[in-house]
């Protein structure tokens, strides 16, 4: 079996290598990532032997061409620009990665056929709801250039299964945490802030409402949706955890042992999305996927990680790329 994987030197990517490496041994597992400030190639340490890793860039047609070439039985493409706060400041990146990125995937995977491909959108393509929740046929509505470049990229993998008959899924998770963040999110940025003592930004009052998925419950779902999904469907992938960020930064802070005066506000961001929720009853009916870990466990694992593998986050956060973002976001207060 060949397996491609997109985007798996970053957070949710490289969980899911992680895991398709034991799942799949004795595949070929092709990891094609462009090593942008959010790609980190130690995130991959512990597989490196067990991947073949491709330093390239997603919107490069002859390096795509080159993979698609050898046939692929499945694809899962998370590589994207996943940061709304950035694309606040840098859109051009957004739409070139997400949009055009996903559309060279989609037209080598038309050309040379796949098996499967597992497209993964967000939660974010609906917009945010005060009330009730998203089904999979709710409109989309999107508030940023990362979510609006989603919803194109979403909508592309979409026309392609039912226009060229691709073999796609689209799965839309919710918000996910854990091991290998980057540390400009909102989880890894308090436990990391937490751990130096930092003041900890909350946007506005901190009453936005995101419906967390613990990564390796992300990365079974996805697994489960190449295997057991329909083509072309879409699925959303919710939690049935959601919490109000202060609400998140004070169970950080308490089980760190640090104390709550570390929470400040900050000017809200503009367009910020009150809540996200979604139904997901599809999923479970169609594959048999329900996550697993509620949120005090997975923010437990969560903050472990993060305290065991300070050498990792420390050296992020030294980097310019963090440093001018960090800026830019929340100018000289930590
Ligand atoms: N993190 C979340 O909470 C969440 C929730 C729902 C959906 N998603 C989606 O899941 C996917 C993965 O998210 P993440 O949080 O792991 O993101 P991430 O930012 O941690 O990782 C993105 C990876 O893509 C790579 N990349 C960026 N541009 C590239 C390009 N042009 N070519 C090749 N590689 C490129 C980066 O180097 C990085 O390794 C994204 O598509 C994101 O939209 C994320």
């Amino acid at each position: 079996m060949k397996i491609l994987i997109t985007g798996g030197a970053g957070f949710i990517g490289s969980n899911l290598v992680h895991t398709v490496v034991k799942k799949y041994s004795g595949s070929k597992i092709i990891v094609l990532d462009a090593l942008t400030y959010a790609g980190n190639p130690e995130n991959l340490l512990p597989v490196k032997d067990k991947i073949k890793f491709i330093k390239g860039d997603i919107c490069d047609e002859k390096i795509v061409e080159d993979i698609f070439r050898e046939k692929i039985d499945i694809v899962f493409h998370l590589a994207a620009e996943s940061h709304v706060d950035r694309s606040i400041y840098e859109p051009p990146k957004f739409l070139r990665t997400n949009v055009f990125g996903t559309y060279v995937l989609l037209e080598n995977a038309k050309k040379y056929g796949v098996g499967v491909f597992i497209h993964v959108s967000t939660d974010e393509v609906y917009g945010s709801i005060k009330k009730g929740y998203f089904t999979e046929n709710s409109p989309m509505n999107p508030s940023s250039p990362y979510s609006a470049s989603k919803a194109g990229a979403d909508l592309l993998a979409q026309a392609y299964s039912k226009m060229f008959g691709v073999p796609v899924i689209v799965v839309r998770p919710s918000n996910n945490y854990g091991p290998y963040q980057y540390p400009e999110k909102f989880i890894p940025l308090c436990i990391t802030n937490a751990l130096e003592d930092k003041p900890i930004p909350i946007y506005g009052k901190g009453l936005n409402v995101r419906d967390w998925l613990y990564v390796q419950d992300c990365v079974e779902g996805l697994i489960t949706c190449a295997e057991k999904g329909r083509k072309g469907e879409v699925y959303n992938m919710g939690a049935g955890q959601e919490r109000r960020n202060i609400d998140v930064a004070k169970l950080i802070l308490k089980k760190l042992g640090k104390p709550e005066k570390l929470i400040t506000f900050v000017k809200d961001r503009p367009a910020h999305d009150f809540r996200y929720a979604m139904k997901s009853e599809k999923i479970k009916r169609h594959t048999g996927f329900k996550p697993k870990v509620k949120f005090e466990e997975g923010i437990e694992k969560t903050i472990k990680w993060y305290i065991e593998n300070r050498k990792i986050w420390e050296k992020i956060k030294k980097s310019p790329e963090f440093e001018e973002h960090k800026k830019r976001i929340y100018g000289d207060l930590f």
